[in-house]
């Protein structure tokens, strides 16, 4: 079913990945382009946006990469000024930076806090605080957020208290913004992704093997125990976020507006 979003332009902001493979961004990013979307691939890394761009285009897609650090006003700005000069409009936006960060309120330092909100949460404020005048202009938009099931449910035994709470944000953001721009034809919407197999989860599995004695055992260790987690018993993928930013930036997701959309394979149905 091509064509679903024919003629649209898309940012995706956080288009690359953290290091070899397919995250959640650069999933998106392609699959917004084989659906007609012209896209915008915007991350802090330029080799990581023009590996996504490469990407695109081989497959005969139109995409164009742009750096951008999106906890920067001004470059958030000027991203949204370029995205407008090349291709005159903003129908999508998806949101999709994001960093982990482990501690408590205790061991955790202000100036980590900071950063966390910095990247996971402020830069979506600066996304739509440039792209919403765009839209309203054009009478037309729908924003994704991408937030995480650890919004809404803490794991046992680790304490990510920055990512945690910089992630309910980005869900209340999500709704204040639906809320308000409902009227002139923009909805903003968020999906919660769960324990999802991306290039940041090999960087995490690899620190966490660094020190042991059987590197490799390690981390399989890390990725079963991920696996096992799920009701599935096999974490998402980064296909299975694209897919939910697919449909709640296209047409068929016209009246869903304020949405937080959990893909976790069932994970947050248990206790
Ligand atoms: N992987 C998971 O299990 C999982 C689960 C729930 C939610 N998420 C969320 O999905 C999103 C993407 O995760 P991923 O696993 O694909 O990560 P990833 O690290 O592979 O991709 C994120 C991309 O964003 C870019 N980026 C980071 N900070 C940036 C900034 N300030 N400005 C511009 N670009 C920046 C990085 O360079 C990278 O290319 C994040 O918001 C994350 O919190 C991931």
């Amino acid at each position: 079913m091509a064509g679903r979003l024919k003629d649209r332009v898309a940012i995706v902001v956080g288009a690359g990945s953290s290091g070899p493979g397919w995250g959640n961004g650069k999933c998106t990013a392609v699959t917004f382009a084989r659906e007609g979307a012209k896209v915008f691939c915007v991350d802090r890394k330029r080799a990581a946006a023009d590996e996504t761009v490469g990407l695109i285009v081989k497959e005969g897609g139109d995409a164009a990469s742009f750096e951008c650090d999106a906890s920067n006003n001004a470059q958030v700005k000027a991203m949204v000024d370029a995205c407008m000069a090349k291709w005159g409009r903003v129908d999508i936006l998806d949101n999709n930076v994001g960093i982990g960060s482990t501690g408590g309120p205790v061991e955790l330092s202000e100036d980590e806090w900071q950063r966390v909100f910095n990247v996971n949460v402020t830069s979506f404020f600066l996304t739509a605080k440039h792209v919403l005048p765009v839209m309203e202009a054009q009478g037309r938009g729908a924003i994704v957020n991408v937030s995480s099931i650890a919004s809404i449910r803490t794991p046992k035994g680790i304490s990510y208290v920055a990512y945690n709470a910089s992630k309910g944000a980005v869900n209340s953001l999500t709704m204040a913004i639906a809320s308000e721009y409902a009227s002139k034809g923009i909805r903003c919407n968020a999906i919660l992704p769960g324990l999802m197999h991306t290039p940041m989860i090999d960087f995490l599995a690899e620190e966490y093997a660094k020190g042991e004695k059987d590197h490799n055992q390690a981390y399989d260790k890390m990725i079963a125990i991920r696996n096992r987690a799920s009701p599935t018993g096999k974490m998402g993928t980064g296909w299975d976020t694209a897919n939910a930013a697919l449909f709640l930036a296209s047409d068929e997701a016209a009246y869903v507006n304020g949405h937080l959309l959990v893909v976790d394979g069932g994970i947050t149905l248990r206790a």
